[in-house]
């Protein structure tokens, strides 16, 4: 067993955030942290494990002919951007419905891409990425690379953003998959991890020979300081000691933490049958 130190400010990082309209996205992170997914279109970054999964993946179906990158890493100014002209050119309905606010978009994140069927004009905002050919073919792989489709048809009231087929978002391997089976939105997913708390009752899922445990574990009072903007002072509040929480993990197998982005931490180990 390994002790292991989470600062407060943990919370706001890791690929399993969510960033929407009620949390906005508090990690600045620097464009050092990002890569260009293809070096033929050097402009669109993510962050490097989902760049380069990304990248596998489209590489793995021969998906370049038919799959264009449309839309990657954003900073907080070119989301307000997208935001004014769309709300000029569009009205505020459509805007509300498919631009996330300035400062609670995935694309802040460096996790998200917009992806569209390569064709001659490209919609910026609303590409499109049907269900059949290449598209499709990407959208029954994603889970298996760790993308999920963020915003899916029928879910509108949960995600607060209409139906966008283009829009994936990674959050690693297992969690993909196990949303896609449950026919869970990223919002709904945070939530069911609730009933696993860390220490306890750990969810288990196992695929392909490999399995793995996931739980929770909720930090308290955090939740409070994200809705007031969390991390205003690199995770120190009133200029005091930033909060943190000691656990002991099981470091015999291979494990990895991500916030939520609200209140806690998930925890996910893996557990291979043979053992390391
Ligand atoms: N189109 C998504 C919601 C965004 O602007 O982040
Ligand atoms: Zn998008």
């Amino acid at each position: 067993m390994k002790r292991i130190i989470l600062p407060k400010s943990g919370i706001y990082s890791g690929s399993l955030i969510l960033v929407n309209r009620a949390y906005g996205y508090k990690e600045q992170r620097e464009e050092a942290a990002l890569l260009p997914v293809w070096e033929q279109e050097p402009e669109i970054l993510m962050q490097r494990r989902a760049a380069a999964l990304l990248y596998h993946l489209i590489g793995k179906i021969n998906g370049w002919q038919g799959i264009a990158l449309v839309s990657g890493w954003r900073s907080g100014k070119e989301q307000e951007e997208i935001w004014e002209s769309s709300l000029k050119e569009n009205g505020r309905e459509f805007t509300e419905t498919y631009v996330a606010y300035p400062g609670h978009s995935e694309h802040q994140t460096g996790l998200a891409i917009d992806l569209g069927q390569k064709q001659e004009a490209i919609d910026f905002i609303r590409p499109a990425f049907p269900d059949t050919g290449i598209c499709g073919v990407f959208r029954q792989k994603a889970a298996e690379y760790g993308f999920i489709e963020r915003y899916p048809r029928g879910r509108e009231e949960v995600t607060g953003i209409g139906h966008e087929p283009w829009h994936f978002r990674y959050v690693g391997i297992p969690h993909a998959r196990i949303m896609e089976r449950e026919k869970l939105t990223l919002e709904e997913y945070i939530e069911f991890l609730r009933a696993f708390p860390y220490g306890r009752k750990p969810c288990h899922f196992s695929e392909g020979g490999q399995e793995f445990q996931i739980s929770f574990l909720e930090m308290p009072d955090s939740e409070k300081a994200a809705k007031e903007g969390g991390r205003k002072n690199g995770g120190r509040e009133n200029g005091g000691e930033e909060s943190s929480m000691e656990i002991e993990v099981d470091d015999s197998h291979p494990y990895w933490i991500s916030g939520n982005n609200r209140d806690g931490f998930v925890i996910t180990q893996e557990r291979s049958r043979h053992g390391y």
